[in-house]
């Protein structure tokens, strides 16, 4: 399935392969789940991520995902029935309402290193805003040496790690609203 969305476009999904579980319960471990908020996943694909944040214990009430290809919005609606999923861009991250709830956290798939670059900042920008101080955005990566544009958000890495479980192996980074 994903082979098929790269096929059509590379840019947008950035890898032929989905994330291992390793990838996946790494990422989900950065959530605090006796934390109360939402959290927004972007770039849902085929959903081995979202499967490992909702085995984390993350309420599917309080898990919202963004996926661009209706295609595979589709397919992850019927994988899980019940759970938010909009077939949005995540830049439109400041159009949902989450009646009042504060975002905790954003785990993101995005091939933010392979999208264009303004719509890279629009993303970055637009969740920056709606984060409060001290919500997380747990961010993969291919690229292991480049400068991730969260930094460019007004956010600061916390802490970093390599997964090689996967692949190819991934960095995951974590960054702080300051
Ligand atoms: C690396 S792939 C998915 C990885 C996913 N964890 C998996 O294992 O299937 C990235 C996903 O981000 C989606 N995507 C790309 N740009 C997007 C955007 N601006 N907003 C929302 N989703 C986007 C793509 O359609 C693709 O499904």
């Amino acid at each position: 399935m994903l082979l098929h969305e790269f096929i059509k476009n590379p840019q947008s999904v950035g890898s032929v392969l989905s994330s291992s579980p390793q990838l996946g319960k790494r990422m989900a471990s950065y959530i605090d789940t006796a934390e109360d908020g939402w959290v927004i996943e972007f770039g849902g694909g085929t959903g081995s991520i979202t499967h490992e944040i909702l085995q984390r214990g993350v309420l599917k009430r309080q898990l919202l995902v963004f996926e661009k290809s209706k295609i595979m919005a589709h397919k992850l609606q019927r994988r899980f029935p019940g759970l938010k999923i909009v077939s949005e861009d995540a830049a439109r991250i400041n159009f949902v309402r989450l009646g009042g709830l504060k975002i905790k956290a954003i785990v993101s798939s995005l091939p933010l290193r392979s999208l264009p670059q303004k719509d890279v900042l629009s993303i970055v920008k637009a969740s920056a805003e709606m984060l409060s101080a001290g919500a997380k955005v747990i961010q993969f990566t291919y690229l292991f040496r480049s400068a991730s544009p969260w930094l460019d958000a007004g956010m600061r890495k916390v802490s970093s790690e390599i997964v090689w479980g996967n692949f190819p192996p991934a960095k995951i980074e974590v960054f702080e609203r300051c």
